[in-house]
């Protein structure tokens, strides 16, 4: 029987902070209403240089030489972002011309926040099914530039950066299970239109929409019943859970993620409060942080859940 381990966790961060000081010179908010409202504080903002697939490299620099394993190894690549470099070649292709391989697959998959949870579910059906022995997946996003920057209800809640994980075949468990799912029916509920695709949006209204307090309320409902639905799929019980690595979107929705595993929260990975929230980057992120500094350690077992626009949304149990 054969299964998929992370082998390695990388990310990449740029340099520029963006605090909620900051942005009370941009927009009409404060400090005091960020952080109450959602847990942030600060989020980096990508320079001139970072494009999803340059922060796809350093992410993906850094978790090959975590895994021992240098680009050659690799033989699929699955690239999440919803602020692609082009239309067309994908992201994905550009990131394996910076790694300077040739002729292995390459693809961007589109699925918001939950995208890397989609991600690590197609690489490990590709693994476990005998295609690929050894996939890099990433989730790279430049929110900064998909934000109307007058829009106080959206520009304060993202941030940018990249995260990347490689996976590979493993004769011991290291991925229990995945599920993702979507329900197509909300898009306009959370949206960024693209205005090459309809003459009837202007290029300054090619931003994030969201409805942010009905997206709140089916945020937590359906990530509870996500929750509830692997622990089943799985026969385990929440007590067995040592980490929960959870989408950074709302320290509320985090918060009640928590309290419904009864999960102090000394044990979920929270990068929230300095990175905002960074859509299919978040959960690489957040897991190649607490691998790091040495919080998650091998044999635990950890509870990764993502949502957002679709609406989609995901989980992935493994044991580390
Ligand atoms: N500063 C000050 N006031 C603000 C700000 C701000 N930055 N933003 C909104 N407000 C005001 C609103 O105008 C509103 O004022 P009004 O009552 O006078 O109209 C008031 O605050 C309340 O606004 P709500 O939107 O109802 O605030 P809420 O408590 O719902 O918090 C938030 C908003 C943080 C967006 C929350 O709803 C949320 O986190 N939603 C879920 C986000 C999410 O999970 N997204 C999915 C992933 S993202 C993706 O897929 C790309």
């Amino acid at each position: 029987m054969s299964y998929t381990r992370i082998l390695g966790t990388g990310a990449y961060l740029p340099e520029k902070i963006l605090t909620n000081h900051d942005l009370e010179k941009i927009v009409e908010t404060t400090d005091e209403w960020i952080v109450n409202r959602t847990g942030i504080r600060e989020r980096r903002i990508a320079g001139k240089d970072d494009t999803a697939s340059t922060m796809a490299y350093h992410a993906a620099q850094q978790a090959l030489a975590a895994a021992n394993l240098t680009a050659n190894d690799i033989d699929l690549i699955i690239v999440s972002t919803g602020m692609p470099d082009n239309l067309f070649p994908s992201t994905a292709c550009l990131l394996q011309k910076h790694l300077g391989i040739s002729t292995i697959p390459a693809f961007d998959i589109q699925a918001a926040c939950a995208g890397f949870i989609y991600a690590m579910s197609i690489a490990d059906h590709y693994i476990r099914g005998g295609g690929a022995e050894r996939v890099l997946i990433v989730g790279s996003e430049v929110m900064s530039k998909l934000v109307d920057w007058t829009d106080r209800k959206t520009c304060v809640l993202f941030g940018d950066g990249a995260g990347a994980a490689v996976l590979g075949k493993s004769d011991v468990p290291g991925i229990i299970s995945t599920h993702i799912h979507a329900d197509g029916r909300h898009e306009e509920l959370l949206y960024a239109p693209n205005y090459l695709a309809n003459p009837e949006v202007a290029v300054e209204s090619s931003v994030v929409n969201m409805q942010g307090s009905s997206v709140f309320k089916f945020a937590v409902n359906t990530l509870s019943r996500a929750v509830t639905e692997i622990l089943a799929a799985n026969n385990m019980d929440k007590s067995e859970i040592d980490w929960l690595v959870p989408h950074q979107a709302n320290f509320r929705i985090i918060d009640r993620m928590a309290k419904q595993l009864q999960l102090p929260m000394s044990q979920v990975i929270v990068t929230l409060d300095e990175l905002g929230n960074t859509s299919s980057a978040s959960i690489p992120m957040a897991l190649d942080r607490a691998v790091r500094d040495g919080r998650i350690q091998p044999g635990q077992t950890l509870l990764l859940e993502g949502f957002g626009g679709g609406f989609v949304w995901g989980s992935a149990l493994i044991k580390y």
